[in-house]
């Protein structure tokens, strides 16, 4: 599978995890915190930050004026102010010395909320959105050449049946300076759809090298698809929060949208390699738990259950591509291994890789003989630790019950061995001569009845670290039954004559 390539303009990201995100959290960042962030934000390569509102509290305003002049000149710095003048001029104040400043302002167009929560008709709050563009450009001219203004229509979403009045405000506010216009869906309530054909009128009826910007909340859950749809319908800037942090259920995670458009072909320009580490972070800083379902960082986003969903994952498990995962976890820095949690859906291979997975030796047969069992057991426990796959493998596999029980072993003398063990509960005990152990043991058990047939044997020298196990020998004894069937026996000793006979016991108890 290819990642089809895409020729549109790159995104240009805008993060707002400093602002939007802050502004949402329990106890909002102090000055130290934000620097950390926006360290953070700027090693993920987004090429502009929001920084906060400085006109919101003594210490957000420090926070922006330090953040503004920490900033370097890859980096566009913008501040939030509300569509008038004391804000505006807080604002500039706090930017004014940073080298790539940008200067935010919005006012709502909504006819609901112009009505209901600003008490002013509409052609009020337009004046307000003109009136602030004009004063803002003014202001910033006095230490920027070309003033980056970007303009915002709060509750743009809701504004369908008011579309043309907006259209007609934003250019009159475009001729005012703004070079960004943001359509934001404040409050997420209809159909994304719905929400980009808003997107393409704008966009058709505003002069062609206005950016336009979109910021979208999560309200329903679809910010993301949103998002990613509106930037091919035109949308140049995305306004993004990490680990989709923002008021109520979120802005747009970035996390998802960089990934999404990533795997579209789309050229980013962001680092994804650093999304994984910075999300952890962002996390541990918000105190905002990433939940265990959370898209392509949450713990159990790597997670497989089901038999089928196992097979496809472990069968393409090294591919850019996973059968059942979006993306290589490697892209986002994320390196812990794709978990197969053996519960009483799963199958085989989630046993024959578990096993794998602690460097024991398994066969396919072997897994399957252990799958019912699990299976069962998982029934009533629920997901079983690879522990206790671990343990049923010790317990099944290499240490078979039945007919046969080893009492010793002993070597008497080069090539002599005394055997002794239970058969039925009946004690038997036998000398057996032969070329090494395992020639010596089956002459004994053929003195005394036991006929076997050896197809091959082998040695496995284990780690005395493997888990569960301070064994360094493991055995694997193949036999042949009556109907030429070959019987595994494996066992694990210290010594590797012992672990040898072992095996034979437990290939012998599969038999009889
Ligand atoms: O959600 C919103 O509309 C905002 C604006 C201030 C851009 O955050
Ligand atoms: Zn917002």
């Amino acid at each position: 599978m290819q990642r089809p390539k895409n020729p549109q303009t790159k995104p240009f990201f805008y993060d707002i995890t400093l602002r939007d995100g802050n502004q949402s959290l329990k106890k909002p960042w102090s000055l130290e915190e934000k620097l950390f962030i926006f360290d953070k934000i700027v090693e993920l390569n987004i090429p502009a930050i929001e920084i906060g509102f400085p006109a919101s509290s003594q210490m957000d305003f420090e926070a922006c004026k330090t953040l503004a002049n920490r900033a370097s000149e890859n980096t566009t710095v913008s501040v939030l102010a509300r569509a008038n003048k004391n804000d505006i001029d807080r604002a500039l104040q706090a930017i004014k010395e940073a080298k790539k400043p940008r200067l935010h302002t919005f006012i709502t167009l909504s006819p609901f909320h112009v009505e209901h929560v600003l008490n002013k008709t509409q052609n009020q709050a337009a004046q307000l959105a003109i009136d602030a563009v004009e004063y803002g450009y003014k202001s910033l001219r006095e230490f920027q050449s070309e003033p980056d203004i970007e303009f915002s229509v709060e509750h743009f979403g809701d504004c369908s049946k008011n579309l043309d009045f907006v259209i007609e405000v934003l250019s009159e506010i475009v001729k005012k300076g703004a070079k960004t216009i943001n359509l934001p869906n404040t409050v997420e309530r209809y159909r994304p759809k719905t929400f980009l054909d808003m997107i393409s009128k704008v966009k058709e009826n505003l002069p062609s090298d206005t950016i336009i910007s979109v910021h979208n909340h999560n309200d329903l859950g679809m910010a993301t698809a949103t998002t990613v749809e509106a930037y091919f319908s035109g949308a140049v800037q995305l306004e993004c929060c990490l680990n989709g942090l923002g008021e109520r259920a979120g802005n747009t995670d970035f996390n998802q949208v960089a990934v999404a458009l990533y795997n579209c072909g789309v050229e980013t320009g962001v680092d994804l390699s650093k999304i994984y580490e910075t999300a952890l972070i962002i996390s541990q800083m918000s105190h905002v738990k990433i939940y265990e379902k959370a898209p392509l960082i949450g713990p159990e986003a790597l997670a497989h259950r089901s038999g089928i969903h196992q097979d496809g994952a472990i069968k393409t498990k090294e591919m850019d591509f996973g059968a059942y995962r979006p993306i290589h976890p490697s892209l986002i820095g994320r390196f812990d291994d794709e978990k197969i949690g053996f519960t009483s859906q799963s199958g085989k291979t989630a046993i024959y890789d578990i096993i794998k997975s602690f460097k024991y030796p398994i066969t396919i047969q072997e897994s399957v003989y252990l799958t019912p069992i699990a299976k069962s057991l998982a029934e009533q426990k629920g997901e079983l630790s690879n522990d206790e796959i671990l343990e049923l493998y010790f317990d099944k596999i290499c240490n078979i019950k039945g007919a046969f029980e080893l009492i010793s072993f002993k070597q008497i003398e080069k090539g002599v061995f005394d055997l002794f063990f239970n058969f039925n509960n009946e004690r038997k005990e036998v000398i057996g001569t032969g070329n090494g152990p395992v020639d010596a043991c089956l002459n004994g058990l053929k003195k005394l009845g036991f006929e076997t047939k050896l197809s091959y044997y082998k040695q496995y020298s284990l780690d005395g670290d493997l888990k569960g196990s301070s064994a360094q020998a493991m055995s694997a004894i193949v036999m042949l039954d009556s109907k030429n069937n070959e019987i595994i026996g494996r066992a694990i000793d210290t010594s590797t004559a012992l672990a040898n006979v072992k095996a034979i016991f437990n290939a012998l108890n599969q038999m009889y």
